[in-house]
């Protein structure tokens, strides 16, 4: 498509107006200059209200024909590169019917019966919604099954699990990675219903009170690949919650891969030393030779900010409107374009620095036991020997306050020092290494190592039906917006 210049006001308005907009009016309630990118939806749309219309005999079957097949050449321009607009289309809707009279004259005018900006542009939108989120579901699919390998080939790497930041307990690296593929799996189940949510098409609503032609609304919807249609016309027109349910789907993505590049971050250092991610994913230093930083995962955690302010400033255009259409909402559009991009351009690159990322088993396995992180095993064999547990914590914690004096870990101490502080380690040793400590963690959800090897399997067998799922909805986007589109064939 190409910007033209401001010329003569191409707006659409009719008899009512006598005087021309004002330049910085027309600029300041255009949002062509956006909305361009809804072009392809716009023009779908409107070949399949064209056809409805004529299958009615709400307008001539020929006229019906004369237009599909001009909306068609618009869509060869769009095509070519050389779909021409301004400011003085206002937006995209009139630019495509701008052009549309340009290519076939009068019979243009009949396009618009039975129909509404207002109607037009929540449905273009949601159709645009549709597809950002499949391609978006294929990132976070993408990631996850990025993670779950790097769970694989990990998957007998002990490594400290952390809270407060502080060594906790030992944990397999795998089991720390699947805890992002259930993250990103949740992701997607929003997605999916976000998608859903913005699967009703609102056409058919007009202004907002319905029209007054025999419109076949379901025959649209089926053509458009709709799932189903509105129920009530002034709501179809004044909701953006679907947009809001989009933002909030993409926010929680962001979340999540500003947590994980958090950890990344904090594993690539010097004295974490955990990872190391691929120079091909980081950047050096204009002045320290030594230096490799983790760009990348940094300035995927910087990008959260925009994608949740774009979320809280959609609730703030939408808070306090009054039904229906008002103007205010034409500025969801940039909010949502914004943050699709954005996760859009973050997904594929987490997915590739993953995919490169070396795990120093060695280094995780060190750090698996440092700071007593096997006093709670110490603790669970004495109170599986029937002492209190608070008691055991006590004996336990007694212990590794005589050992931090004494500046000795566990494994420095010798049998009788055992005896002396329990009878119980008279007759057993706690576990002394961090898989002993993990496979005893042999429960649903745990850390344990068969437990973690089938969560494998399982994340797995998630992500495969996510793929099912966005290649039957993809297939359906894919025949829906092909030329020879089957018509009102139902899905
Ligand atoms: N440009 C508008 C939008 O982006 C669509 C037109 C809405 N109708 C109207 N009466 N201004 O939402």
């Amino acid at each position: 498509m190409t910007e033209g210049t401001s010329g003569g006001s191409a707006r659409l308005w009719g008899g009512r107006f006598a005087e021309r907009p004002d330049q910085s009016a027309e600029s300041f309630t255009a949002s062509i200059m956006f909305d361009n990118r809804m072009v392809r939806e716009d023009i779908r749309g409107s070949v399949a209200h064209v056809r409805m219309l004529g299958r009615q005999g709400i307008i001539p079957a020929d006229d019906a024909a004369t237009i599909e097949a001009g909306l068609w050449k618009v869509w060869d321009d769009v095509e070519a590169g050389t779909f021409a607009f301004s400011v003085a289309d206002e937006d995209i809707h009139t630019a495509v019917e701008r052009r549309l009279r340009e290519l076939i004259g009068a019979a243009q005018g009949k396009l618009h019966t039975g129909r509404s900006r207002n109607d037009q542009v929540a449905t273009d939108t949601r159709m645009w919604t549709k597809f950002a989120l499949l391609r978006v579901a294929q990132g976070v699919h993408d990631l996850a099954a990025a993670l779950a390998d790097q769970a694989a080939a990990n998957v007998d790497v002990p490594m400290p699990g952390y809270t407060h930041t502080q060594r906790a307990q030992p944990v397999l690296f795998a089991h720390h990675m699947l805890a992002y593929v259930e993250m990103l799996r949740r992701d997607a189940e929003r997605l999916q219903q976000a998608w859903s949510r913005a699967d009703v098409m609102p056409l058919g609503s007009g202004a907002m009170a319905g029209v007054t032609y025999p419109i076949d609304r379901a025959s649209v919807a089926a053509d458009l690949g709709f799932g189903a249609i509105s129920r009530n016309s002034m709501d179809a027109i004044a909701d953006r919650d679907f947009v809001l349910d989009a933002l909030y789907a993409l926010s929680m993505i962001q979340l999540h891969v500003s947590r994980l590049c958090e950890e990344l971050i904090w594993w690539s250092s010097g004295e974490f030393r955990f990872v190391q991610i691929s120079d091909a994913f980081s950047t050096g230093s204009s002045i320290m030779p030594q230096k490799k930083n983790p760009d990348v995962a940094e300035i995927a955690r910087g990008k959260t900010g925009r994608v949740v302010g774009n979320l809280m400033g959609t609730f703030m255009m939408v808070k306090g409107l009054p039904l229906t259409f008002n103007s205010d909402m034409q500025e969801d559009k940039e909010s949502l374009y914004e943050a699709v991009d954005t996760v859009e351009a973050v997904l594929p690159v987490m997915t590739g620095m993953l995919a490169s990322m070396k795990v120093n088993r060695e280094r995780l396995a060190e750090a698996a036991t440092g700071d007593f992180s096997l006093a709670t095993d110490a603790a669970d064999l004495l109170a599986r020997n029937g002492v209190a547990f608070r008691e055991a914590h006590e004996v336990v914690g007694r212990l590794v306050r005589s050992c931090i004096e004494q500046n000795k870990t566990f494994e420095d101490l010798t049998d009788e020092e055992w005896a002396a502080l329990h009878p119980v380690f008279a007759v057993q040793k706690p576990p002394l290494t961090a898989l002993e400590s993990i496979n005893a963690r042999d429960i649903p959800g745990g850390t344990a190592t068969p437990r973690v090897s089938s969560a494998i399997e399982e994340a797995r067998e998630g992500l495969t039906a996510m793929q099912q799922w966005i290649d039957r909805e993809m297939a359906v986007r894919t025949r829906t917006f092909s030329r020879n589109s089957p018509g009102a064939s139902p899905r």
